[in-house]
């Protein structure tokens, strides 16, 4: 499908959508949800001639939107504030005469610690294109940025993004962009806080909404009357969503770490024996041992295969003989294995990382030209069309600092890569790695970079979660845990940890006796909380029950009490399918 398709697509289910809870009471979940899909699709078009309103009517910022001039607004540093006036007579703020990047008006907020914010504003710029970032300055200097935007000259960019406090102090909100010559414009921003309690009440209302589906029973006996009283038992016997771990070599050799994997996942992605590095050590001299007999040990156990990774934009990372090749040598060479690798695993493995990291490194474009990564998915793309070819990064939702990879930039390289002569169609999908630090985590700015790709209308899996060891490991890894499984565009996640013995040396998930750790107990407890339980349901007179369940396979006993005659059947509940009946005879 097009991107311009998928977007098509993507819009007509946000109008239903709105539409659709747009008939209940107001709460502030529901509002929360209502604001941000408006704000996605907003977000679609890359840029709009007349911006729209604030969000929540601007949260706790003074004169939002500059009806009152620039009341309430400071400038800070040098340069200068001015009012601007569109034709239709709308009023605006411009800073202009910038010299640091950081020359912008402002506005104190006070922030409470503990609370999510959700950060939002409407940006013009007065000449070309450059990205502008909103900057949270704290009383004693520090600086956090909260999102960023990639802002135009002739229209306004929606600049969305978000911050939890760490602390209670007031904080500066600030813009920044590089380019000091061009003058930033902004309308209508907004900052708007949530508690703890809201923010996962939110979640809880998303993950009903997206991960479950409405089933009813229809029971009936053999002579068609309603079987009134039946009772039935659901068993979810299989998740429908894809949750899985990383595995290594070491559990080629121990049964405790394959019984471990094997009781709790059914999707893996391995570390590094699929890598170019494990397998062509020494320049034509392949060694596929290890990771065939992992994909062999994978397949007997019904655990599925994300490919990771067949190329890597990073030369640390590449077999150390490619680093020499001279250009048409090494163009020649990542051609064989990436021709190598996807044909001895096609047909086995659910997709592939292509040119893993190629927004921090450029090992291919340098070599090879600017268009070395989107040339490498159209080699794949030909070689294997149906598999799914996913860019990988770190960084996009976990580090709101780290300015190489952020969600806008993100989207710009992988729609370069679509746009690239026959790539239009390639089953393409959005790998963010996920690598937290042992600091807390801005849920507010990971869910607003997760918005921002989520407007590309593809599916965003996390592939490689983990939480830098600390006192709050567990803690931190069940909240980005819970904000991955609720946004509606995460449809994978697969955490990177494991018992001791497959020596992790981030997320330690299991001691040596396999018992759980804090972050493995999280894991435990959130597989048993993403699937139904055994319910029990009892027939109305009409023979019907009703019941909300997670996609997945199921099984399920019904019995009469009456006759007793009972039925056993089974059957999928998918995403696909919003509210489906189960029609089923007892007593045949
Ligand atoms: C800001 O929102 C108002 C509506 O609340 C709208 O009329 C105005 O056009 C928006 N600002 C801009 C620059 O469009
Ligand atoms: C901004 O700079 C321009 C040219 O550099 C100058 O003419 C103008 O006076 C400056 N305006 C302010 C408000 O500093
Ligand atoms: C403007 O700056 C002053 C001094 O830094 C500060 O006390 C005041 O709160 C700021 N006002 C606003 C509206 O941000
Ligand atoms: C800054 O922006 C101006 C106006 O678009 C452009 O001409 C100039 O090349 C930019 N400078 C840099 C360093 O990108
Ligand atoms: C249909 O079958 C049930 C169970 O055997 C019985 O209780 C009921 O009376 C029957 N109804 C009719 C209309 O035959
Ligand atoms: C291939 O790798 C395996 C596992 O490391 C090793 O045992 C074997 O000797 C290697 N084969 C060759 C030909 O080097
Ligand atoms: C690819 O998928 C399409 C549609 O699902 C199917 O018709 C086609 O046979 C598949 N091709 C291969 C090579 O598997
Ligand atoms: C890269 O590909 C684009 C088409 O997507 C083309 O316009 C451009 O010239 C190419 N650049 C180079 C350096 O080959
Ligand atoms: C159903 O089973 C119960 C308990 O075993 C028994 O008391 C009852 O008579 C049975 N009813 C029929 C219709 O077989």
């Amino acid at each position: 499908m097009k991107i311009a398709e998928a977007r098509v697509l993507f819009l007509s289910c946000i109008f239903l959508d709105m539409a659709a809870s747009s008939l209940s009471p107001m709460t502030t979940p529901q509002q929360q949800r209502q604001e941000n899909l408006l704000a996605i699709l907003l977000l679609n078009f890359p840029c709009l001639a007349a911006p729209k309103r604030a969000q929540y009517g601007g949260g706790i910022i003074v004169n939002p939107q500059f009806n009152q001039g620039t009341k309430g607004w400071n400038f800070t540093g040098k340069g200068a504030i001015r009012e601007g006036v569109s034709e239709d007579g709308n009023r605006f703020i411009l800073v202009h005469n910038r010299t640091d990047s950081l020359d912008s008006f402002s506005q104190t907020v006070q922030l409470e610690k503990g609370t999510f914010y959700t950060f939002s504003a409407w940006i013009q710029i007065s000449k070309g294109s450059e990205t502008v970032a909103v900057v949270f300055k704290t009383s004693d200097g520090k600086l956090i940025r909260g999102g960023e935007t990639i802002a135009k000259q002739g229209c306004w960019s929606l600049l969305k993004g978000g911050i939890v406090a760490q602390f209670t102090s007031p904080v500066e909100i600030l813009l920044e962009s590089k380019n000091t010559s061009v003058e930033i414009w902004v309308d209508n921003i907004s900052l708007q806080p949530f508690t703890a309690k809201q923010w996962r009440s939110h979640q809880e209302k998303s993950i009903e909404k997206v991960r479950k589906s409405k089933v009813t029973f229809q029971v009936t006996f053999a002579n068609r009357t309603a079987a009134a009283g039946a009772i039935i038992s659901t068993e979810q016997t299989m998740s429908g969503y894809p949750f899985g771990c990383g595995m290594n070599h070491q559990i080629l050799t121990s049964t405790g770490y394959q019984e471990w994997f094997a009781s709790r996942f059914k999707l893996t992605s391995f570390t590094n024996e699929m890598k170019w590095y494990s397998t062509e050590k020494k320049q034509g001299e392949e060694n596929y041992t290890i990771a065939d007999a992992m994909v062999k040990f994978a397949k007997q156990n019904g655990i599925s295969i994300r490919g990771h990774n067949i190329l890597w934009d990073n030369p640390k990372m590449l077999p150390d003989w490619v680093m020499d090749l001279p250009p048409e040598e090494l163009q020649k060479a990542a051609t064989r294995r990436l021709k190598s690798v996807m044909s001895r695993y096609a047909g086995q493995l659910i997709g592939w990382d292509v040119v893993n990291e190629n927004l921090h490194f450029r090992f291919f474009e340098d070599k090879l030209g600017e268009n070395a990564s989107s040339a490498f998915y159209s080699m794949a793309y030909h070689l294997e069309p149906n598999t799914t070819l996913f860019m990988n990064e770190y960084n996009t939702i976990e580090y709101s600092k780290d300015q190489a990879a952020t969600a806008s930039k993100y989207k710009k390289k992988l729609e370069e890569i679509l746009s690239f002569p026959g790539n239009a169609h390639i089953k393409a999908a959005i790998g963010l790695e996920g690598h937290f630090s042992s600091a807390q985590p801005n849920i507010a700015y990971m869910r607003s970079s997760l918005d921002i790709l989520r407007t590309m209308g593809l599916p965003i899996w996390l592939t490689e979660v983990d939480v830098g060891k600390g006192p709050n490991q567990a803690q931190y890894l069940e909240d980005i845990l819970r904000e991955a499984f609720s946004h509606p565009a995460v449809e994978g996640i697969i955490i990177f940890g494991g018992p001791e013995i497959s020596g992790f040396d981030v997320m330690n998930l299991a001691d040596t006796e396999f018992a759980a750790t804090p972050a493995g107990k999280v894991v435990d407890k959130l597989i048993d909380e993403w699937k139904s339980g055994t319910r029990k349901l009892r027939a109305d007179s009409r023979g019907l029950a009703q019941v909300s369940l997670f996609h997945g396979d199921y099984k399920v006993e019904i019995y009469h009490p009456l006759t007793n005659s009972s039925t056993t059947i089974s059957f999928k509940v998918t995403k696909e399918t919003e509210h489906s009946t189960v029609f089923a005879q007892i007593d045949a």
